[in-house]
């Protein structure tokens, strides 16, 4: 059933309330489950929730309050929760290998060590994360921190997590399921309603973009060719906000971005367009209705600069306290080598001509090191696209080919894009916790398709 663009409202998911507060963490319930719900209008469809909600609900967390997640397995088969982009301990890590059985709970314990950033979380199960994220199981996990509380950024209802990703529904309104249907999901949801619309006021938006697709490409632009301000990559803020008219985001990555509605007329549409969509019909995403939000008075915050370049006073240039050579601390002890291809042979994506093995680990790091690891794309010839993301660390991206990485897409990172061909060099020091963690493409059919491997922080002789 075709739906036509921004014929439907956007919902936002609800924001999830703890269950109990201690005096330094708060505690939550999830419950994992089919459930059937309104995603094209008037249609029950099948897909998969925590809570029942599609996508979940959203978690806000505050650094320095641990938040304790007990989610509930009510599927048939097992479950894992991983929060992406989250420093945590292996145990609360949600490996693949470390499921959650029918019908248990477990406890995922979160320390909200580290800076204000957009993460999320989703299913991590062997082999089944592309088709369980992909039936719904996932969610925004929004964690601030007193920086982020410092700098005049809108809140409340200005302040919104859009998860989008992509989709493709039978003639009965049902999800399809076909592993690597790259050119075969028609649909792109947002918040799981299909190409919405968004009533808007008159004011500065904090959008938080989050590609929960797939194996769908976003670059974002604004149909009035206004700029976005970013504010944040995958991991937090950056160190200087960066005026953008274009915005590359790929599966799990995540932008943070102010969009101003203050000085545009009433009754204004203004939509966000995937520049770099496949086909025409997803290429509108999200349609900005700007009602009158009342009377066009003094702006909360002044950007000079806001089409101009140059420096942003919002935050004088600089995020407060970020140390001016963020992630390069530490010398650097080793430098390693992946190779991400399609194995036509073996029908399997592999790195390192290897597809992912429970057993193996193929990255030992002393604790405390930095590492350089240079990323291949090695898809040429084959013209796919991958991306490579660590669990546990925010990296820097060193270079591509050769030329450095814009600051904007540098850091703080934990997933990198790679177009066929690209090799990049990425920057990481794991001096937090030890254990065995995953990393893989998150173009989540690949990863499903053996491109994941380990890396074990052990303690340092
Ligand atoms: Cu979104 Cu293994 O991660
Ligand atoms: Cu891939």
């Amino acid at each position: 059933p075709g739906v036509p663009p921004f014929s439907v409202p956007l919902s936002i998911p609800p924001v999830l309330k703890p269950t109990r507060s201690t005096a330094d963490a708060d505690f939550y319930d999830m419950r994992i489950a089919e459930t059937e719900l309104e995603v094209l209008p008037g249609i029950r469809t099948k897909t998969l929730t925590f809570n029942g909600s599609f996508p979940g609900p959203t978690l806000r967390a505050r650094r320095g309050r641990a938040v304790v997640v007990r989610q509930f397995n009510g599927l048939s088969g097992p479950a894992t929760v991983h929060l992406h982009g989250a420093d945590v301990p292996a145990s609360s890590d949600g490996h693949p290998m470390d499921p959650i059985a029918p019908g248990q709970s477990r406890e995922y314990r979160y320390p909200n060590d580290q800076r204000a950033a957009t993460l999320w979380y989703h299913d991590h199960t062997h082999h089944f994360e592309g088709e369980r994220v992909y039936r719904g199981l996932s969610g925004a996990y929004l964690l601030s921190d007193p920086v982020d509380e410092l700098l005049p950024l809108p809140t409340g209802e200005f302040d919104v997590p859009l998860m989008l990703r992509d989709a493709k529904f039978d003639s009965k309104g049902q999800l399809v399921f076909v592993p690597d249907d790259f050119l075969n999901r028609p649909t792109v949801l947002v918040n799981g309603r299909p190409q919405p619309y968004f009533e808007v006021k008159r004011k500065l938006y904090r959008l938080r973009l989050i590609n929960g697709s797939n194996l769908e490409m976003f670059k974002f632009r604004l149909s009035t060719g206004a700029p976005f301000l970013q504010i944040a990559s995958d991991g937090g803020f950056l160190r200087v906000p960066a005026v953008r008219q274009e915005i590359d985001v790929w599966p799990a990555e995540r932008a943070e971005v102010l969009v101003d509605f203050r000085s545009v007329p009433p009754g204004t549409a203004i939509a966000l367009q995937n520049v770099a969509a496949l086909s025409e019909n997803k290429r509108d995403i999200l349609q900005f209705r700007v009602g009158d939000g009342g009377s066009w008075a003094k702006p909360e915050i002044a950007i000079p600069s806001w089409s101009g370049g140059g420096r942003v006073p919002l935050v004088r240039g600089q995020v407060p306290g970020w140390p001016a050579n963020n992630a390069l601390r530490g010398r650097v002890t080793r430098t390693r080598r992946f190779v991400l291809r399609l194995d036509l042979a073996k029908g399997q994506f592999v790195i390192n001509d290897q597809g992912f093995d429970p057993d193996r680990v193929d990255a030992t790091i002393e604790h405390g090191s930095t590492e350089i690891w240079e990323i291949v794309n090695d898809d040429a010839a084959l013209g796919i696209q991958h991306t490579l993301h660590l669990h546990l660390v925010q990296f820097r991206v060193l270079d591509r080919n050769g030329k450095p990485e814009p600051a904007h897409d540098s850091y703080p990172k934990d997933t990198v894009r790679l177009f066929p061909g690209d090799v990049v060099r990425i920057q990481a020091t794991f001096d937090s916790h030890l254990g065995r963690y995953p990393f893989h493409c998150h173009f989540l059919d690949h990863a499903t398709h053996s491109m994941m491997g380990q890396f074990e922080v052990v303690p340092k002789r």
